[in-house]
């Protein structure tokens, strides 16, 4: 039997789990969120919350013995990555043969490691993503809604002509230009006015200190700085870390239990216990939520559950290169870890890409030029129950990242060409040059209208609900928490009103 019971319980605590949880708090139902990773608000011995890239320690990493950055070599030199020691750190990469997932861990899931950008996309593209997702609602509220309560903002576009930070995206939007084509600025959650203070010298760094993948100790408006601090707010709204849900069951009344699992910082285990709740809303991620749906359809839990539960994957087409740049064209030694600006090629109708030109923030001179493209791949993958390690595994093999490859590669072809320029073959571990054996943005497993009706409820279960970026099928075209945030509260506001 349940030894706890809240009323409604919210799994995570990254965009659709914040999202979902204030808007329950603000509606007055007591709300517990379980979060597996740990609350980031206090400084270690060195007075910081986070570590930074260049020197990163163990709070970097989630269980690792050595970090694993997307870079994973310089000059064929293993330079970016540190042997730590096993810890709830903030990163977590999770490895499935031939794909590997980026995802955060802690109070603010994604929003605590991630790159800030909040695009929206273009309406045609949600249009044809989403076709069954009222268009005229997402743009003309709801996307609104969710940029205002993110907080993004922009450059000032006279200060990013004019700053160090950015030369590395400046010399990149030229060589863009000289191929004839456009380049577009990145809104974004990091504080451009306080970024403009760091390069004044009036606070603390962190977009220029080469804080980004291992979480900002300034400047970034992630989570836990407005949707989680409102949720809390609300005063219904609790929070439990080092928490992982494992199991879902449903009883004879409807409601659900769940087995957890209570860990330290240093991974030993506290306890399992059972909690009991009558709404449950998934926001685990799309690798957390997928996975909890396929163990429990699987091992026979929630034996209602469909053929469509771990369907319907994609990596948003993610494939990071390089290209080196002329003695003549020096990128800067301060790079801002936030991208600003993005070459916008998502209206070619052969090869979509969106391409965020990314920094690499050495603290040197790299004569690099570095892009994380997203592209329109259509390979989709899905998720295979493995019984004997009780996970659910990812099925992706090699292949399926090749048009990810094939789209960027005519792309940025075009731009070496226009330029004299030529790949980097000394980023990724070996010769390659482009990588796409990592993504940053997992999407689907639980999609939207497939394993859910076209609000989030699960088909098969009452007052079962998935709200994060595993309703989203695979791709958005652009960088995805703002399409997360703002369907989540499209979602809520349906569930609120009509299941409550
Ligand atoms: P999200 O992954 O944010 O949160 C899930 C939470 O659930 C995590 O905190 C996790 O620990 C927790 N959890 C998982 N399983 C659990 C369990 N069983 N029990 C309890 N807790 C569990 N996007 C973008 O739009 N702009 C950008 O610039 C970037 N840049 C970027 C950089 C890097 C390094 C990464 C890793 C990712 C990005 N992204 C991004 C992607 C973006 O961060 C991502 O799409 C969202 O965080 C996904 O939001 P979700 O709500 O789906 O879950």
């Amino acid at each position: 039997a349940a030894t706890d019971y809240s009323p409604a319980v919210v799994v995570g605590t990254g965009y659709g789990a914040a999202v979902t949880a204030l808007r329950l708090g603000a509606a007055g139902v007591p709300t517990l969120m379980l979060e597996m990773g740990q609350l980031w608000n206090t400084p270690g011995e060195d007075g910081k919350i986070f570590s930074d890239m260049l020197s990163p320690d163990r709070r970097s990493s989630w269980f690792k013995n050595r970090t694993e950055a997307p870079l994973a070599s310089f000059l064929w030199l293993d330079l970016a990555n540190r042997d730590v020691d096993p810890y709830a750190g903030v990163l977590d990469r999770v490895h499935f043969g031939d794909m590997s997932v980026y995802v955060g861990r802690g109070v603010g899931g994604g929003s605590l490691v991630n790159g800030a950008m909040a695009v929206t996309p273009k309406r045609w593209y949600f249009e044809e993503i989403l076709p069954e997702v009222d268009a005229d609602e997402m743009y003309g509220r709801y996307y609104p809604l969710a940029n205002s309560m993110l907080g993004v903002n922009n450059i000032d576009p006279d200060w990013f002509e004019t700053c160090d930070s950015y030369q590395f995206a400046r010399v990149s939007r030229k060589h863009a230009q000289k191929t004839g084509l456009k380049t577009t600025f990145v809104p974004s959650v990091y504080d451009f006015d306080y970024m403009r203070r760091e390069e004044a010298g009036e606070v603390p760094r962190s977009a220029l200190a080469s804080e980004v993948i291992y979480g900002n100790n300034h400047g970034k408006r992630s989570l836990d700085k407005s949707y989680l601090a409102a949720a809390l707010g609300t005063g219904n709204v609790t929070i439990q870390t080092l928490t992982e849900v494992r199991d879902i069951a449903q009883q004879q009344d409807g409601t659900y239990t769940l087995t957890v699992r209570q860990i330290d910082a240093e991974g030993n285990v506290l306890g399992v216990r059972q909690l009991g709740t009558k709404y449950l809303f998934l926001g685990a991620g799309s690798l957390g939520s997928t996975e909890l749906l396929v163990r429990a359809r699987d091992t026979g839990k929630l034996p209602d559950l469909g053929e469509d539960v771990g369907q319907g994957w994609g990596t948003n087409g993610n494939v990071m290169l390089g290209r080196a740049n002329h003695v003549w064209d020096p990128v800067g030694a301060v790079e801002s870890g936030m991208p600003a600006l993005g070459i916008d090629a998502w209206e070619d109708p052969v090869n979509p890409v969106f391409a965020e030109i990314a920094p690499v923030p050495a603290g040197l001179e790299t004569w690099a030029s570095l892009y994380l493209a997203i592209t329109k791949n259509p390979e989709r993958g899905w998720f295979k129950y493995d019984p004997g390690a009780d996970k659910a595994v990812l099925q992706w093999d090699v292949a399926q990242g090749q048009p990810s490859i094939d789209a960027a590669k005519s792309l940025f072809d075009r731009i070496n060409s226009a330029n004299g320029t030529i790949y980097r073959y000394d980023l990724f571990g070996d010769t390659r040059a482009f990588e796409n054996r990592f993504t940053y943005h997992p999407l689907g497993g639980l999609v939207l209208g497939k394993a859910t009706d076209l609000y989030g409820r699960v088909k098969g279960y009452r007052n079962l609900y998935v709200t994060d970026g595993s309703l989203i099928p695979g791709s958005t075209g652009v960088n995805p928490f703002v399409t997360i945030t703002a369907l989540a509260e499209r979602n809520i506001a349906r569930v609120l009103a009509e299941d409550f």
